[in-house]
């Protein structure tokens, strides 16, 4: 019988991370691909020292009670809304994010998104593609200017100022912002970004961008008296996470063009889509791909690699999200 550590790789990630696992490791892996219910994910975790997840895979305090034997989660995202951080930590188990490799990646998506939005580029695509252009018209498909224009950001981590940087310096945006707390002098001068209070933000934005973490605090950080507050002109665009948005209250907004366009790339209860989203017409919607080039996602998985295999061979972790543990070990 081995004596390695047996760890499981919860979704398909590239063979030549799966190789460097196991050159440390019995490694167990989810081929097919097919998100486990938390039943299955338990199930496979018996007698695996480490977990290497994404954000389908909930690792909450009935997870960790079932799976004694586990020693370290590795989440395959920056964000871990996934994980119930306290329940983990209280076990002793470390845990672990992505950050840093994914953010000028997610800024460039997130521009993208604004982009697209604003300049109404899926609609006009599908309009060329059913046929519906027969003449040009000085009108058409006119949409919203970006250069110039105030872009407004909700959470103003690195990905935030990595947007941030994008629009100031790249489209000559004046740049707003609203997170937690203040930057320092020095980051705002760089990102040429000015805090306003959230109100102000909402009511002065004409493309409001969201880049902040998931949390009970966040939970429909923009609702229906949010979007009332936003210009009629204004669009809004996701690239944080589902739930940040109440997706219904966009959906009538949308719909009632109280706002002019958004775009999405992360939904309340992922991967289905409200259908009032899925109706309109001025709205991008993307599936959850803002990281998606193949040079990020090879990094996001090669990190999380490196932090099972730093844990579990030398006691120590990279990115670790509740360092305390592995100080305490
Ligand atoms: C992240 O890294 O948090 C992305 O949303 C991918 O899940």
């Amino acid at each position: 019988m081995s004596t390695r550590p047996s760890i499981l790789v919860a979704r398909k990630i590239f063979p030549d991370v799966v190789a460097r696992l196991r050159e440390h490791f019995d490694v167990e892996t989810n081929e097919g691909d097919a998100p486990m219910s938390p039943a299955q994910l338990i199930e496979r975790l018996q007698g695996k020292a480490g977990a290497i997840t994404t954000g389908s895979e909930r690792v909450d305090a009935a997870l960790i009670a079932a799976c004694p034997q586990l020693k370290v989660v590795a989440n395959i995202a920056v964000g871990y809304n996934n994980f119930d951080l306290p329940a983990i930590t209280a076990a002793g188990v470390l845990a672990s994010n992505t950050p840093d490799v994914l953010t000028e990646t997610t800024a460039d998506f997130g521009f993208a998104l604004l982009l697209a939005t604003a300049r109404r580029l899926t609609e006009s695509e599908h309009f060329l593609r059913a046929g519906q252009w027969n003449r040009w018209a000085l009108d058409m498909f006119a949409g919203t200017e970006v250069n110039g224009s105030t872009l407004g950001i909700l959470g103003m981590g690195r990905i935030g100022q990595a947007i941030a940087r994008r629009g100031a310096h790249g489209f000559n945006m004046k740049v707003i912002y609203h997170n937690r707390s203040r930057l320092d002098a020095a980051t705002e001068a760089e990102c040429k970004a000015r805090y306003v209070d959230k109100a102000e933000l909402l009511k002065t934005a004409d493309h409001l961008i969201l880049v902040l973490p998931y949390s009970a605090s966040s939970h429909h950080a923009i609702g229906a008296a949010e979007l009332a507050q936003m210009k009629p002109t204004a669009t809004l665009v996701n690239v944080a996470r589902g739930g940040i948005v109440d997706d219904a209250a966009l959906a009538s907004a949308l719909r009632e063009k109280r706002i002019a366009a958004a775009g999405l790339d992360v939904f309340e209860g992922e991967p289905s889509v409200h259908p009032g989203l899925l109706e309109a017409s001025n709205v991008v919607l993307t599936p959850h791909i803002a990281s998606a080039t193949i040079t990020t996602r090879k990094a996001m998985a090669n990190l999380a690699a490196d932090n099972v295999i730093a844990y579990l061979t030398q006691g120590k972790m990279v990115t670790p999200l509740n360092p305390q543990v592995a100080d305490q070990r």
